[in-house]
């Protein structure tokens, strides 16, 4: 049983089968898990940057709540924009009550060293999809010179002289760690080198932006990324990639209804472990000048999946690819290697008659022909869109509960399903 948080108002998706998907459906910015870490990298210099393309999904006001919190101001900017101006005071203490929303608002740790030489910011504590820990960030904020401790729940840190560069190996590419540690080093003094660094391209674009604000970032996108500190940073402008996580959500969607869509606004080498496996299963995935086209003319059949850091199977998919596996032709099996609790799903889909079973780490999917309607709970973004696109082949009417959870990371699901052809609706 998912709880229902206090701050939100219960959001269902309810969904009917509606044949094969057909359309174009542009891709949204990727606001979730890259506009969020860029507005905590805003606050790394004095004055006002602007990100575009960055489309409302519910984890963007946390961030903004944080960053008003912070002492910064943040305004609209436009029909898709963001004004982030950090040139007053900024009061580098981050509150639980706001931190433990979202996980993404612990990037704010970073930045706060590297710019106030002190910081203290919320540990956001575990959730729906496991323990998530942040060893990793404090290690490496250490290896830094800073002294860190953690004292009633709150991660504290600062650094008497300002941040010294280190050399520091990550014991698991963890995205948030790279990203807390790239946004300290890049204001530290002398070299940094991240190695086992995260490959996300989200990471890319993190590098990318500090650099156009006047860093001296090296390798994003490899395992060794190297920074040289500089004195000062300057204002950005900038514009969000599409958001992969939401492509992969569409193609998958496919996978499960069938049809052929084009994707408009994303790139093949962001989900290119998605598109193979969905190859290899039958479906027809290649690029177009402008995104994606997807085709898919028969049941396709199971493929063994596991979950592994960028340029691996992301785990974000792996709940959108049990439910594809649950209409597929076979039995797969499915390893997650990134989070110990992310199956919770799983329950909720053989609600809706999937043949699926797990354990801790692993999930044995059997295809059946179809699914049937079912009143199911969303646990968390990814498990509620996964209920989602398993609801455009049961019989009947599906009400997926919880979706609030979706609504944290995707800018409006069920209008963009619209565009394809499902008849998804939302209700309050
Ligand atoms: N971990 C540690 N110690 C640390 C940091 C991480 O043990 O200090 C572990 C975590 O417990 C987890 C694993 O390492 O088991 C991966 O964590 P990572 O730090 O890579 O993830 P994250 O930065 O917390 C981001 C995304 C997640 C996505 C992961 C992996 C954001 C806001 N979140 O989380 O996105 O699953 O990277 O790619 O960017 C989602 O979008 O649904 C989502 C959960």
């Amino acid at each position: 049983m998912v709880a229902h948080l206090p701050w939100v108002a219960v959001t269902r998706y309810v969904v009917r089968p509606s044949g094969p998907l057909s359309g174009t459906v542009q891709v949204s910015g990727a606001t979730k898990n890259l506009g969020c870490k860029l507005l905590a990298a805003s606050l790394l210099t004095n004055g006002t940057s602007t990100i575009r393309n960055i489309p409302h999904v519910d984890d963007l006001d946390v961030m903004i709540e944080l960053l008003r919190a912070l002492g910064a101001t943040v305004e609209p900017d436009g029909d898709d924009g963001l004004r982030i101006d950090a040139s007053g005071e900024i009061v580098p203490d981050a509150p639980y009550e706001i931190v433990s929303k979202m996980r993404a608002s612990f990037n704010v740790l970073g930045p706060l060293v590297a710019r106030c030489g002190e910081a203290r910011v919320a540990m956001p504590g575990g959730d729906s999809i496991g323990s998530r820990k942040l060893d990793m960030h404090i290690d490496g904020l250490r290896a830094m010179g800073a002294r860190v401790e953690v004292d009633d729940g709150y991660v504290v840190a600062w650094s008497d002289g300002g941040l010294l560069g280190a050399r520091h190996v990550l014991e698991f590419p963890s995205v948030g760690a790279t990203e807390n540690l790239l946004t300290a080093a890049v204001l530290a003094k002398g070299p940094t080198t991240i190695e086992n660094a995260a490959r996300e391209p989200e990471i890319t674009e993190l590098c990318r932006t500090l650099n156009m604000m006047g860093a001296h970032v090296v390798g994003g996108g490899t395992s060794t990324i190297t920074v040289e500190g500089v004195e000062e940073l300057s204002p950005v402008e900038t514009e969000l990639i599409g958001d992969r996580i939401e492509a992969g959500t569409f193609l998958m969607a496919c996978a499960v209804a069938g049809g052929e869509i084009e994707l408009v606004g994303t790139r093949l080498e962001h989900v290119e472990m998605v598109a193979h496996k969905l190859g290899r299963m039958g479906m027809l995935v290649s690029a177009t000048p402008d995104g994606l086209w997807a085709r898919k003319a028969r049941r396709l059949d199971a493929v063994d999946v596991q979950t592994l850091p960028f340029p691996g199977f992301a785990t974000d998919f792996m709940p959108l690819a049990v439910a594809a596996l649950a209409v597929a032709d076979g039995t797969a099996i499915v390893t997650e290697n990134v989070y110990d609790g992310r199956f919770q799903f799983v329950d909720e889909l053989a609600r809706m008659g999937a043949n699926v079973r797990n354990d801790g780490r692993h999930a044995i999917v059997r295809g059946v022909e179809r699914l049937v309607a079912a009143e199911v709970q969303a646990a968390d973004v990814r498990a509620g869109a996964a209920l989602t696109i398993a609801a455009l082949v049961a019989d009947g009417e599906t009400t997926i509960d919880a979706c609030h959870h979706v609504d944290r990371g995707y800018a409006n699901l069920p209008a963009k399903l619209r565009q394809l052809g499902a008849d998804v609706d939302r209700r309050a």
